[in-house]
């Protein structure tokens, strides 16, 4: 096993006090699930405050002049903050972590004019991916995920949601799905896996859609199911990709097994998408670059939540969803980064909330919830994760000292973090 590119875990005693904490951001009392739009511009605060943590869980935090001390200093570990906010972990609830190769060529494709649709087109994105995961040993695949985990944790991130997709085959798929679980049992990191073998249509069924689908109805979804493997059911609902038909059926298919749907939808083009992942009661709804009124109409009526990905939007260089929009209709919002090789190869969710207040003209505060409880809420662990509170999960950072708690935002690709603690234990970048 490479430990090369590991955290070094300082601490793991029962007992943990983080104390002179300028400012504890996103302080969330009692079981609040995911914050609405209309409230989303406010983040609860505590100046010069404490958190103490026991057995990976919150017990206690408020102001520094109200901390009591403890009774028992045996098997406690100290922190000073000295100074530093502390928020509570990223939630990025839309990733593609596991895949093989970077796509650098791609990228320079585009830049000398040549669109993402039409490099998928002509055997590129997706398909591209899907050869180079074949090739590659679940061992090297798992070394290579967890480096860029580890990777992901420097930025903040304590709890993300990973898909497979760049399989394609029942093989290949499981190999993904694999590699996540040995990440989930292996990493301090809260994970959630959702199966996208619906990502594209594999080259060696091009012509024949029909084909896959039916593999994915009879073989890829019920074998990923008996081996408990994901959480979710993925498909990438676009034109060329899969049609609101066939979204349905493998949608429906995926619920059959006991898995939610949480779709790709709206990236380039409106027609359906989004009517047929609430009728099918979808947990989130992902992307929305391009939203028509219907859309909108649909979405404020439902409890899904719209999963915006700006870092996409910024790299392929398309429009970037009408997430005011969305707020003024009351409809839910999180951000997330979309790690991909192809159309957001960066993992770092203080960048995506750069973007979130830059280009979706959102205010840091509504990034904040965003970015944390609302992130959750979309993988469904809002109970246990994205905010600071009593019970739940230790999953935060302690920042550099820095001159107010939104600096973070506006310091885009800055890393002000400079302590991590996730599941009550201490990683050190
Ligand atoms: O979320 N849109 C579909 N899937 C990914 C990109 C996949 C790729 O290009 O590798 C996305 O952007
Ligand atoms: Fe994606």
């Amino acid at each position: 096993m490479n430990y090369e590119n590991r955290f070094c875990i300082l601490a793991n005693s029962m007992k943990m006090i983080i104390k002179n904490i300028s400012k504890i951001v996103q302080v969330c009392r009692g079981n609040q699930k995911f914050i609405q739009s209309k409230h989303l511009d406010s983040v609860n605060t505590i100046d010069d405050g404490y958190i103490e943590i026991e057995d990976s869980k919150i017990k206690d935090f408020g102001s520094m002049k109200d901390w009591r001390g403890i009774d028992d200093w045996n098997n406690t570990e100290i922190i000073d903050a000295e100074g530093g906010c502390v928020y509570p972990s990223f939630c990025d609830s839309h990733t593609h972590l596991v895949f093989s190769e970077p796509r650098q060529n791609e990228f320079i494709l585009r830049i000398k004019g040549h669109s993402y649709e039409e490099i998928a087109k002509k055997g590129g994105g997706i398909l591209n991916s899907a050869e180079s995961l074949a090739k590659i040993s679940e061992d090297e695949l798992y070394e290579i995920s967890l480096q860029r985990l580890n990777n992901a944790v420097k930025f903040g991130t304590g709890a993300i949601e990973i898909k497979s997709g760049y399989g394609l085959s029942l093989s290949s798929e499981m190999k993904i799905l694999r590699v996540i679980r040995r990440l989930k049992e292996n990493t301090e990191v809260k994970i959630k896996s959702t199966l996208l073998a619906a990502h594209a249509v594999p080259k060696k069924f091009l012509g024949k859609k029909e084909d896959y689908i039916k593999l994915i109805i009879e073989k890829i979804i019920p074998a990923i199911s008996y081996e408990k493997l994901a959480d979710y059911i993925d498909v990438f609902c676009e034109k060329n990709y899969f049609d609101i038909h066939d979204t349905d059926k493998i949608l429906k298919c995926g619920i059959k097994y006991g898995l939610k749907p949480k779709i790709h939808v709206n990236q380039f083009n409106s027609f359906g998408g989004i009517k047929t992942a609430i009728k099918n009661n979808a947990i989130s709804v992902d992307h929305l670059e391009v939203t028509n009124d219907q859309d909108i109409e649909y979405l404020k009526k439902s409890n899904t939540i719209a999963t915006l990905l700006p870092s996409c939007s910024f790299f392929l260089n398309i429009p970037y969803a009408k997430a005011k929009k969305f707020i003024s209709n009351n409809i839910n919002i999180n951000l997330a980064s979309d790690y991909n090789p192809g159309s957001s190869p960066s993992s770092n969710m203080n960048f995506v909330s750069s973007l979130g207040c830059i280009k979706l003209n959102l205010t840091p505060n509504q990034v904040i919830n965003a970015t944390t409880l609302n992130g959750a809420y979309a993988m469904e662990i809002s109970d246990s994760f994205g905010s600071i509170d009593i019970g739940k999960k230790a999953n935060f950072f302690i920042t550099k000292k820095i001159p107010s708690y939104d600096y973070m935002q506006y310091s885009f690709g800055e890393n002000c973090i400079k302590t991590v603690i996730l599941n009550g234990k201490v990683v050190k970048q």
